[in-house]
């Protein structure tokens, strides 16, 4: 709910003046000015000169990386059809700010991950398998709704994915350089996804939080079964889709509310308690 107050006070004519506001996690541009202190050059910020030596790791790590390259695709894509939509939704200007620092992380990563492909002659393929799933995420009823939910699934997700890349011996320090700054930027996506998630539940009735459940059951399913379909890359790579959703799910769960409206059942339960869930 604090998080929200804020959200919703610093949109208000009577907040403090914007030249006051500081970067911090806890209101919209505040995050906006986080991302703006910790902006980073995607051609200069990464030594490209060494070569990438990755072994027999090589071809489960660049198919975890195409995923990966379709993921950002798909998110940059989504927030920009959305983020004025959201905004003239709950009536937060500061919203579009903020998500457009978001774009403009997530075309970085696109821009790393491709030089990177390239580098490894593996160059990502034309996307058309995701312009379905965009249209199915964006159209329908209560997209602006299903997004906010969606991404803090897929955030959260991606920050566990790096974090664990980042722990393995195998990938090369091309790979982990460039890791490392997107999940700075993950971090940051992932704080911002929590303050879009408590404004969205502070501006949702029984009724709209009944049928958000609904869809969100289905849409974890779903998002985890794709995540399951990653574990023959994974073992080759030495990272279990079972011990990433257990650690992403332990993180959406961090935020108390969302986990007693959206991870109380047996489903989500299952990952929270270390089970691998059927
Ligand atoms: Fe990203
Ligand atoms: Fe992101």
């Amino acid at each position: 709910m604090g998080q929200a107050m804020e959200a919703t006070l610093s949109g208000n004519e009577t907040a403090k003046p914007e030249i006051l506001e500081k970067a911090n996690a806890r209101t919209w541009d505040g995050l906006s000015r986080m991302a703006f202190a910790a902006n980073w050059d995607p051609e200069k910020d990464i030594d490209w000169d060494r070569p990438i030596e990755l072994g027999a790791i090589k071809e489960g790590w660049i198919n975890i990386l195409h995923y990966f390259y379709e993921g950002e695709w798909q998110g940059l894509e989504i927030i920009q059809r959305l983020m004025n939509k959201a905004a003239h939704m709950f009536k937060i200007n500061e919203m579009v700010t903020y998500y457009s620092t978001q774009c403009c992380d997530e075309a970085k990563h696109l821009f790393v991950f491709r030089k990177y492909l390239y580098k490894l002659n593996s160059p990502p393929s034309k996307q058309k398998a995701f312009d379905p799933l965009v249209w199915l995420a964006t159209s329908g009823p209560m997209p602006v709704e299903r997004w906010i939910l969606a991404t803090y699934f897929t955030e959260t997700m991606a920050g566990a994915i790096f974090q664990k890349s980042l722990e393995l011996e195998a990938i090369d320090p091309v790979g982990k350089e460039m890791i490392k700054l997107m999940l700075k930027d993950e971090s940051r996506h992932i704080a911002g996804t929590k303050l879009g998630v408590q404004t969205l539940m502070d501006h949702s009735g029984p009724l709209k939080t009944f049928f958000l459940r609904l869809w969100w059951k289905i849409f974890v399913r779903l998002a985890v079964k794709e995540v399951r379909s990653l574990k023959p890359f994974g073992d080759q790579v030495g990272m279990d889709p079972e011990y990433i959703l257990q650690k992403f799910y332990a993180k959406m769960a961090e935020m108390e509310e969302f986990s007693q409206k959206f991870l109380s059942d047996d489903f989500s339960q299952n990952f929270l308690k270390g089970k691998t869930a059927a």
